[in-house]
């Protein structure tokens, strides 16, 4: 059966449909998660609750642009392909890691994916969550833990932060402190890091990310992970690569929703997707 113009046009219309009733439905959709906001002392402001409402309307193009697809099995470790192309694609060997766990910290020690890391500095503020990676780390002199009191973006001081191959932001419980830990390592305009943020589909992320002069937001997983850098030599496209291969790997439903099982298909994945 041949297509004619009118059947093409009949799927764009029902495409478009469905494009519009979702975005209707992420904007207007969570009934009660509106009532909470008006209630909320946000609404009391006029800025408030403007912001409020830019972040639902950037939310519902996200999730219609397939930008935010389903969330993955376990959020914590959408960052992962992304770490795993830059230790391919640089020579990392000094990290800072802001927020430490047991998929980015044992990441980065482990030296198949990180083969020339020297030092990871991790900065944390929860001494007991600190000596559990400690303990999960085993006794690598590599890694050096700093545990601080407060919020992380308050200890940035301590650190040159030009002496660092790689930034990896994922700290705090609030998304006001992660914006300041994402705001002061900017305003410190490190020349040299490629800096990760993980959960950079929050829009107040993206926002507090642009002191930096680039900038690339990896979409293939939700949460989304940003990398941002000043250095002009750098270039994303290993990380667009695993990106693309990613998306695809999404919509085939490869990606297994077991964070474990996950985690061993990226480690295989990243590699073959950058050797093409
Ligand atoms: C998103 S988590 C960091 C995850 C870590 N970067 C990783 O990739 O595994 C952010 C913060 O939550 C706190 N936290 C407390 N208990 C935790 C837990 N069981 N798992 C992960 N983070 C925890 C820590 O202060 C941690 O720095």
């Amino acid at each position: 059966m041949s297509v004619t113009p009118l059947m093409t046009l009949s799927v764009q219309r029902i495409r478009l449909k469905r494009a519009l009733s979702k975005f209707h439905d992420t904007l207007f959709g969570q009934r009660r998660k509106y009532l909470r906001y008006y209630a909320s002392e946000q609404w009391n402001s006029r800025r408030g609750a403007m912001e409020w409402l830019s972040v639902r309307f950037h939310y519902a193009l996200d999730r219609v642009s397939g930008r935010v697809p389903p969330k993955s099995g376990d959020a914590y470790l959408t960052h992962m392909p992304v770490l795993l192309a830059l230790g391919r694609s640089l020579e990392v060997k000094r990290v800072l890691e802001l927020g430490c766990g047991r998929f980015s910290t044992l990441t980065f020690m482990d030296r198949d994916h990180f083969p020339v890391l020297e030092r990871l500095d991790s900065v944390e503020n929860d001494k007991d969550w600190a000596a559990q990676v400690v303990a999960l780390s085993g006794d690598d002199g590599r890694l050096n833990m700093h545990v601080v009191e407060g919020a992380v973006a308050e200890s940035l001081s301590g650190f040159d932060l030009d002496t660092y191959d790689l930034i990896f932001i994922d700290d705090a419980l609030t998304r006001d402190e992660r914006v300041r830990t994402i705001r002061t390592v900017g305003a410190a305009l490190p020349k040299h890091a490629i800096v990760v943020i993980h959960d950079y589909d929050m829009l107040v992320y993206r926002k507090a990310a642009r002191c930096f002069r680039h900038r690339y937001r990896f979409t293939a997983l939700y949460p989304n992970t940003g990398i941002a850098w000043n250095e002009p030599r750098f270039q994303p496209d290993r990380i667009e690569t695993v990106d693309r291969w990613l998306h695809q790997a999404r919509r085939d439903g490869r990606v297994p929703g077991d964070p474990d099982e996950a985690a061993a298909y990226f480690k295989t994945g990243v590699g073959d997707a950058i050797a093409g």
